[in-house]
């Protein structure tokens, strides 16, 4: 049996609409009933929590009336939140993912849930475009492309190792805006990356909304 934590404690403040972007509707359906609707029909789900904030809280349990979800609050950060929905979860495994991806992939999760029975794992996908270390606005290194992926959500974990990498972040007071960096780093143990479906993106702008009318 898995955990899934569905993060939604953040503001959306790159949309600027406002509000929470997890609220954004399309079709007349939030984001973030999208991103927790694959988990509650997925039986090997047996605990779906979501993270959010004192403000939205009310706003969550109208939405998500009626089904099997625990909520928490969660905290400045994402990486406080995380901490805060983990201290929640009550099976081996958790994955963790961001309210704010209503695109979830069938295969991708199935592939989470065999890949983490051995190792922890993440979601990724392959740059298109090419990149460059930047410093002041101007490049510095050329790197190459092919060494690199772009993380995506969900990412699994056998629960009491994750809680372990995070207590340790804290400790060491170090910084991460995803779960599977900061895993890698603080217990200095090996991530597995599986390829994802590139519809999973992440609603962070305008550009993103027109994107997902297209693909939900
Ligand atoms: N998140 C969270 N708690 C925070 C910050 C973010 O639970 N303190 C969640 C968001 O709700 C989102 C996910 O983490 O589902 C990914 O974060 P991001 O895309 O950065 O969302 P926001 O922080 O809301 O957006 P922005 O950074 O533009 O303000
Ligand atoms: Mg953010």
């Amino acid at each position: 049996m898995y955990s899934v934590i569905i993060l939604a404690a953040g503001k959306g403040t790159r949309l600027n609409l406002g509000y929470n972007k997890v609220f954004y509707e399309i079709h007349q359906k939030s984001i973030l009933e999208y991103s927790v609707e694959y988990f509650l029909k997925d039986s090997s789900f047996s605990e779906v929590i979501i993270v959010t904030t004192e403000k939205d809280q009310s706003h969550v349990k109208e939405l998500l009336k009626g089904k099997d979800v625990k909520i928490t609050l969660g905290g400045i950060t994402r990486q406080e939140s995380v901490y805060n929905g983990l201290k929640k979860v009550n099976n081996k495994f958790v994955m963790i993912h961001d309210g704010a991806r209503p695109f979830i992939d069938k295969n991708d999760i199935e592939k989470l849930k065999l890949t983490v029975k051995e190792n922890p794992c993440v979601l990724g996908k392959k740059l298109k475009d090419s990149i460059a270390k930047v410093s002041f606005g101007k490049l510095k290194n050329y790197v190459n492309r092919d060494n690199y992926m772009l993380l995506l959500t969900p990412q699994a974990f056998t629960t009491d190792k994750i809680m372990k990498a995070y207590e340790l972040s804290l400790v060491n007071e170090n910084s991460y805006s995803d779960d599977a960096s900061l895993y890698m780093q603080e217990l200095q143990e090996d991530v597995i990356i599986l390829e994802g479906n590139e519809n999973n993106i992440k609603l962070t702008t305008e550009l993103d909304i027109k994107i997902l009318e297209a693909l939900l």
